[in-house]
């Protein structure tokens, strides 16, 4: 099994959204006067807030700061044997076990521990992200949830500044399956109840891609209500692979998020 327990990279080459910046301007996002009001069709669709996420990246407003390295320990063990849940609008694995599985540097104020992960998909290979890049969707995209150490659990963490730390990946189309994601895809007919779970190897450590260190921060909220604005959010550059085969198995499975 790779060894993703220890990531140290160097020549960290890391974009920083620039949100707050471009969002200062009193109570308006900036961001309409550069992108079009059309990118952010998605920001404000449940809740109101200055900080809300899901947003579309734009890596011209980007700029670079060097966080370090971000350190990813025992995803892979977290993640064996793990549960999935129908929620309803979502698959939720359930990472909130022993050993922990956390993260740490990169930037990030505490160290944090996995809580879950779970999938955005949708009706085809073209849409499916919560976040868009430069005006762009990508068939889906997953995020990894984590919760400071600094409170005892997730709920705690949820409603404090800075308790949440959400990595997010996207998926690119690829000619072939990938066999990583097959294993929890497979799955998902056993879970067609809302509510019903299934136990799966998830191999998250071998999921994410092997390039972890160009990533987009920003200070962002929960992207479904109550939408707190208490999430740093990790959007990385590398993406993850899913087939054609993969997406279109996934959209009549339910779990449709919009
Ligand atoms: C936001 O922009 C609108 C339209 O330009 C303006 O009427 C409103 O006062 C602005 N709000 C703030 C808080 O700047
Ligand atoms: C690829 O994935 C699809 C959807 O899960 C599945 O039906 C198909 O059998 C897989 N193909 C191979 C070669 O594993």
């Amino acid at each position: 099994m790779l060894n993703y327990k220890k990531i140290l990279f160097l020549n960290l080459l890391i974009f920083i959204f620039l949100r707050e910046v471009a969002g200062s301007s009193g109570g308006n996002w900036s961001y309409m006067e550069y992108g079009g009001t059309k990118k952010w069709k998605y920001t404000f669709h449940t809740c109101t807030g200055k900080k809300q996420s899901p947003v579309d990246i734009i890596t011209a407003l980007t700029f670079n700061k060097n966080y370090g390295p971000m350190e990813i320990v025992n995803y892979d063990e977290a993640s064996a044997q793990i549960l999935l849940t129908n929620a309803g609008t979502t698959v939720v694995a359930d990472l909130h076990k022993d050993p922990k599985a956390k993260i740490s540097g990169a930037g990030l104020p505490s160290v944090y521990f996995a809580h879950s992960f779970h999938f955005h998909w949708g009706s085809g290979d073209g849409f499916g992200s919560e976040h868009f890049k430069d005006g762009t969707s990508f068939p889906m995209e997953m995020h990894i949830v984590h919760y400071s150490s600094t409170y005892s659990n997730l709920e705690e963490a949820a409603h404090q500044p800075e308790g949440l730390a959400v990595l997010g990946f996207f998926f690119t189309i690829s000619t072939v399956n990938n066999t990583i994601l097959q294993g929890i895809i497979e799955k998902f007919p056993m879970i067609k109840a809302v509510g019903s779970n299934a136990k799966v190897d998830a191999q998250l450590g071998m999921l994410i891609p092997k390039d972890i260190t160009k990533y987009y921060r920003y200070s962002g909220s929960l992207t479904t209500p109550p939408c707190s604005e208490t999430v740093i959010w990790t959007i990385f550059e590398s993406t993850i692979s899913v087939s054609s085969l993969q997406v279109n198995f996934l959209h009549p499975h339910l779990f449709i998020d919009r």
